[in-house]
C-alpha cells in the first residue's frame, strides 16, 4: 500500500521520503510543485527506486490529485506541501493563502471524496495527516509555559496566520465530514537539505563563502530546534497510532536564543573548517533590521506525543547541529547548487539594505 506525500521534494517532506524509503519501504507517490523550495537532488539517492514515484503537480489542482488518489489508492496522505519562510510571506503573502489555505482545502476535498468511496476495512485505515507549525501559537513571553496543544491560535505572520487557516480547515473536515485526519505543531526543524534561506544553513553557507551572517534586531528572540530526522519520525509515529482529530505538539526540548544558535555554528564551524588565518567565522556575525512582527519566542511542550504515544527525540541540539554542518562540509555539490538560480535573487533583495 502506497502513501502519497505533497511537497516531498522541500526540505523536511524530503528528509521524510528518504526516512520513509528506508524505515518503511513501501512506495511513496511524491507530489510536489517543485517551486524555489523543491529540490528533486535531494532526492538523487531514489533516482532508480519504482518505489519512488515522483509527480510534478500543484496540491491546487483538483483533478490532478482525484487523478493520483484514483490511479494509486495510497492508505494515507502526508500533507507537507506549503510555503514556509515567513520573511517571504511579508513580501508576498498571496501565494501562501494559495498553497497554505485553498491547497490544503483543495486537498481536503479530494481526499473527502475519495476516502467516502472506499470499501468499509479501508476506510477505516486511512489517514490524512497534516504537518503544521508551533508558529500557529503567536509569541510567548519570557516567563509563559510552552505552548500546550490546547494554547490559543494566534498567529502573527501571514506564513503562521495561513498555516493556522489550514489547521482549522482540518479539524472541520473531521468533525463535519468525519476524515481521518491527523495534525502535528512543530517547532523548528534543522539538518540535511535544508533550503539556505532559513538560519541554520545560512549561517554555515555564509560562514563557509565569508559573507556576514545577519541576526535580526538583538538576536535574543527564541527559537525550539529539532533535527529533521527526529521530526520524521514523530510524524511516522502519529501515522501509526496518533488517535483520530487529535493535535500533537512536537519538539526537541531545545529552547535557544538565535545569537546562540549562530555562535554554537560558528564554534562549530571553526573546529571543522578553520580559517587559514586563525580568526573565528564569528567574525562575520552582522546585526541587521529586525524582521516586522517578530515573534519573541517560541516553546513547544511535547509532553502528550511523548505519554500517549512515546515518541521523544533521538537528538541532542549538540549532536543534530554537529552533524549538519558535518553534512553542509561533505555535500559541497548539494550547497554550490542550490546556490545559485532563484536562491541568489532572493538574497539580494532580502538583504539589500
Ligand atoms: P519547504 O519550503 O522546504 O518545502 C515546501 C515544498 O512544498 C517544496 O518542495 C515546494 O516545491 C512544495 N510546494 C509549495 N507549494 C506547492 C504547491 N502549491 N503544490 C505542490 N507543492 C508545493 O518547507 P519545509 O520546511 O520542508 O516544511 C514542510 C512543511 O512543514 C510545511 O507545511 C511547513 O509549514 C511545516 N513545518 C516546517 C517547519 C520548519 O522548521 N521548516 C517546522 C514545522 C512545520
Ligand atoms: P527562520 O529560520 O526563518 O525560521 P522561523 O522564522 O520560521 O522561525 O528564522 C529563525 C529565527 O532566526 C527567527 O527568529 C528569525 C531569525 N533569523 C535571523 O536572525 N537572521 C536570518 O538571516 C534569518 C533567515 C532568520
Amino acid at each position: 500500500m502506497s502513501i502519497l506525500v505533497t511537497g516531498g521534494a522541500g526540505f523536511i517532506g524530503s528528509n521524510f521520503v528518504l526516512d520513509w524509503i528506508a524505515h518503511v519501504g513501501t512506495p511513496v507517490v511524491n507530489l510536489d510543485k517543485l517551486t524555489y523550495a523543491g529540490n528533486l537532488e535531494n532526492l538523487a539517492n531514489l533516482h532508480d527506486d519504482p518505489r519512488h514515484i515522483f509527480v510534478r503537480g500543484d496540491i491546487c489542482d483538483r483533478a490532478l490529485i482525484d487523478d493520483l488518489l484514483q490511479r494509486h489508492k495510497p492508505r494515507a496522505i502526508i500533507h507537507f506541501a506549503a510555503e514556509s519562510h515567513v520573511d517571504r510571506s511579508i513580501h508576498g503573502p498571496g501565494e501562501f493563502v494559495r498553497t497554505n489555505v485553498e491547497g490544503t482545502f483543495t486537498l481536503l476535498e479530494a481526499a473527502r471524496a475519495f476516502w467516502s468511496s472506499l470499501p468499509t476495512e479501508e476506510k477505516d485505515n486511512f489517514r490524512f495527516l497534516h504537518v503544521s507549525t508551533d508558529e500557529v501559537y503567536g509569541s510567548l513571553g519570557p516567563t509563559d509555559a510552552p505552548f500546550t496543544e490546547s494554547h490559543p491560535y494566534e498567529p502573527n505572520s501571514p506564513y503562521s496566520a495561513s498555516k493556522a487557516a489550514s489547521d482549522h480547515l482540518v479539524r472541520a473536515w473531521h468533525h463535519t465530514y468525519g476524515l481521518p485526519v491527523l495534525t502535528t505543531n512543530c517547532s523548528n526543524n534543522y539538518g540535511p537539505y535544508h533550503f539556505p534561506e532559513k538560519l541554520i544553513p545560512l549561517t554555515i553557507v555564509n560562514a563557509l563563502a565569508g559573507k556576514p551572517l545577519p541576526v535580526y534586531g538583538d538576536g535574543q528572540q527564541v527559537r525550539d530546534w529539532l533535527y529533521v530526522k527526529d521530526h520524521c519520525s514523530a510524524i511516522r509515529r502519529v501515522l501509526e497510532a496518533g488517535k483520530l482529530g487529535e493535535t500533537y505538539n512536537v519538539g526537541g526540548w531545545n529552547e535557544k536564543p538565535n545569537l546562540d544558535i549562530v555562535h554554537t555554528v560558528c564554534t562549530l564551524v571553526d573546529e571543522l573548517r578553520p580559517k587559514p588565518d586563525g580568526t573565528s567565522y564569528s567574525t562575520q556575525i552582522t546585526h541587521v533590521s529586525d524582521r516586522p512582527g517578530h515573534d519573541r519566542r517560541y516553546a513547544i511542550d511535547a509532553r502528550k506525543i511523548e505519554r500517549e504515544l512515546g515518541w521523544r527525540p533521538a537528538e541532542t541540539f549538540q549532536s543534530g547541529i554537529r552533524k549538519t554542518v558535518q553534512w553542509h562540509l561533505d555535500n559541497p555539490d548539494w550547497v554550490a547548487n542550490v546556490q545559485s538560480g532563484n536562491y541568489k535573487d532572493w538574497v539580494a533583495r532580502q538583504y539589500a539594505q
